[in-house]
């Protein structure tokens, strides 16, 4: 297969390229587009040929769910079986980066929900994604249009990377403005719950809803279970925390802990391994590279900046395509460290630590 692009305007998009791109989800074919978070891999939600064509594309395991992208809120009665009233609150959340895990309609084909009785839903907030669903008249299962586990793609480029060749077209919007992934909200369970921290924060969630749970492995990023799980192991836990997943090819170390103590952990790694011979690779904002600069041009270590933290939609936005570049320079270990847990910090944290599969250094008091 042969994958074609198209470029589009991320907010005036063309009619004669969306119309295009509808067509081949009419027929039944694969498009990845942008969404204001990371790049969907996209097909026709009610045809249950185009969304087994999505799982064979990524490599993506059945018993993992794919969450099924929506024009607008009316169109939810089309895919979900009943709205539960805590959805009120949160209508001025969507359209947005928060995706909600709601009673699935039986319109619903099982293996968009990997069986269960459930359907995650979103409305993403970019022109192009609405474009595309209106087009195609039918809502639009996406995953993030990445091989199962790999880093999701922030740019067209990091999607044909992956996936040139196994889909039939990819619309080029640009680089995606969040740049991390929906908040995955659970509002079939007694409390709200988070499944997948992201773009929407808890104190957003908790500022509508009052009580929220977050799920203990998007509260710690400890213990995921990884990807080669057996698919029995996956039917009870949520299923967004099963991926060991926004994994890079080469090893990576995480430290979580308050920025100073953190910092003093990664200049001791960078001494310690680079005299062993070791290459290093380190992912940092730009208040660690101005202090460790000396330290770090001395031992030639790898640099890629992630901007301030001090504003945390930066380093979101900036975080795959870093750890991809930095992946790319073929470091033997990649070291970096978490942003806290107030606000995105939670998100970043969750996607640090699952590309960390595990290899992640608490300081202070450990997991909260
Ligand atoms: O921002 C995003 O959410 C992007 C863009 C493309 O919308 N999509 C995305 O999809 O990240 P994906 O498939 O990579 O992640 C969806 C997450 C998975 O962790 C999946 O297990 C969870 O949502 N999920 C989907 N349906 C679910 C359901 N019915 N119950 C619980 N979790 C579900
Ligand atoms: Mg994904």
């Amino acid at each position: 297969m042969q994958t074609q692009t198209l470029t589009v305007d991320a907010h005036a998009p063309q009619a004669a390229v969306l119309t295009a791109a509808a067509d081949v989800i009419q027929r039944g074919g694969l498009v990845a587009f942008p969404t204001e978070t990371v790049y969907g891999l996209g097909a026709d939600a009610l045809n249950p040929v185009a969304v087994a064509g999505i799982f064979a594309a990524k490599g993506r395991p059945a018993s993992d769910p794919l969450i099924v992208h929506l024009a607008d809120l009316d169109q939810l009665e089309l895919v979900v079986a009943e709205l539960p009233p805590s959805l009120a609150q949160l209508h001025d959340l969507v359209p947005g980066p928060l995706t909600l895990v709601l009673p699935r309609h039986a319109r619903v084909p099982l293996s968009v929900s990997a069986g269960r009785d459930t359907v995650a839903v979103r409305v993403p907030a970019h022109a192009v994604a609405v474009g595309l669903i209106r087009a195609a008249a039918t809502p639009i299962a996406a995953p993030s249009a990445n091989r199962f586990g790999h880093t999701s793609p922030t740019t067209a480029a990091h999607v044909l990377a992956d996936l040139a060749g196994r889909i039939d077209l990819v619309l080029d919007g640009g680089p995606t403005p969040v740049g991390i992934e929906s908040t995955v909200l659970d509002l079939t369970s007694p409390t709200p719950r988070i499944l997948r921290p992201g773009g929407v924060s808890l104190a957003q969630l908790q500022a509508r809803l009052g009580a929220v749970e977050v799920a203990p492995r998007a509260a710690t990023g400890a213990g995921a279970p990884d990807a080669g799980a057996a698919p029995t192991d996956t039917g009870a836990a949520a299923p967004g925390m099963l991926e060991r997943h926004y994994a890079p090819e080469h090893e990576l170390r995480l430290v979580c802990g308050a920025p100073d103590p953190a910092r003093a952990w990664l200049a001791a790694q960078v001494v310690a391994l680079t005299e062993q011979g070791v290459t290093v690779g380190v992912l940092l904002c730009a208040e660690d590279i101005a202090r460790l600069q000396p330290l770090l041009s001395a031992h030639t270590a790898l640099i890629e900046a992630l901007g301030s933290e001090a504003d945390l939609a930066q380093i979101a936005h900036n975080l795959y395509a870093a750890l991809r570049r930095l992946d790319a320079r073929a470091p033997q270990v990649i070291l970096a460290r978490d942003f806290g847990a107030e606000g995105l910090g939670l998100a970043l944290r969750d996607r640090l630590t699952r590309a960390a599969s595990g290899n992640v250094t608490w300081l202070g008091d450990g997991p909260a």
